[in-house]
């Protein structure tokens, strides 16, 4: 019994870490200050994500409200995409593939794929999560996959 208690603590932990782990250390060292900005605005995607994640393995209790304001944030940032992105610039430790400025049409038409999805999402019911967490991070992967390291 104790065990079990401990390993899911130590799960917990694990996904708090990972999940807060770029905050930590991705930005640390960053000079633009454009690249900082895109930077911070994916990792408030990645807070917003992971109170769903949490919500759904019922690490914080289901409330309806909070998914919905979630995912409106979720939105929101998604909305904002495109425009943290504009100016073409790296840095070090930037994972932006230099491919986004010459498809910008299609990086901002996959901000819209996301914005669009979370609209779509409605979550009523504890049941609705699963799906609406799949559909949001599918929309995040299709992003990724073609515009990040
Ligand atoms: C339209 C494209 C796009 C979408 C949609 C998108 N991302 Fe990103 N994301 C990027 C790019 C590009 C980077 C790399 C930015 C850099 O390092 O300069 C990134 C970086 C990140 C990072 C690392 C941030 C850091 O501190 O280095 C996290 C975390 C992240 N995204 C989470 C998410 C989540 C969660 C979603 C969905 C809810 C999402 N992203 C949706 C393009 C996207």
């Amino acid at each position: 019994m104790m065990e079990k208690i401990n390993l899911k603590n130590f799960t917990i932990l694990f996904v708090v870490l990972a999940l807060s782990a770029p905050i930590l250390w991705a930005h640390d060292g960053v000079k633009d200050p454009n690249v900082m900005k895109r930077m911070k605005l994916m990792s408030l995607m990645a807070d917003n994500v992971k109170i769903l994640g949490q919500m759904m393995k019922k690490q914080i209790t289901f409330d309806a409200d909070l998914a919905l304001e979630t995912l409106t944030k979720i939105g929101d940032l998604s909305k904002a995409t495109p425009s943290v992105f504009e100016i073409n610039t790296s840095d070090p430790k930037s994972e932006a593939k230099s491919i986004i400025w010459d498809q910008f049409d299609d990086f901002t038409k996959l901000s819209n794929q996301l914005s669009n999805s979370v609209v779509e999402s409605s979550v009523l019911t504890y049941d609705d999560l699963r799906p609406a967490l799949m559909q949001t991070a599918g929309a995040c992967k299709a992003c990724h996959s073609k515009y990040r390291e």
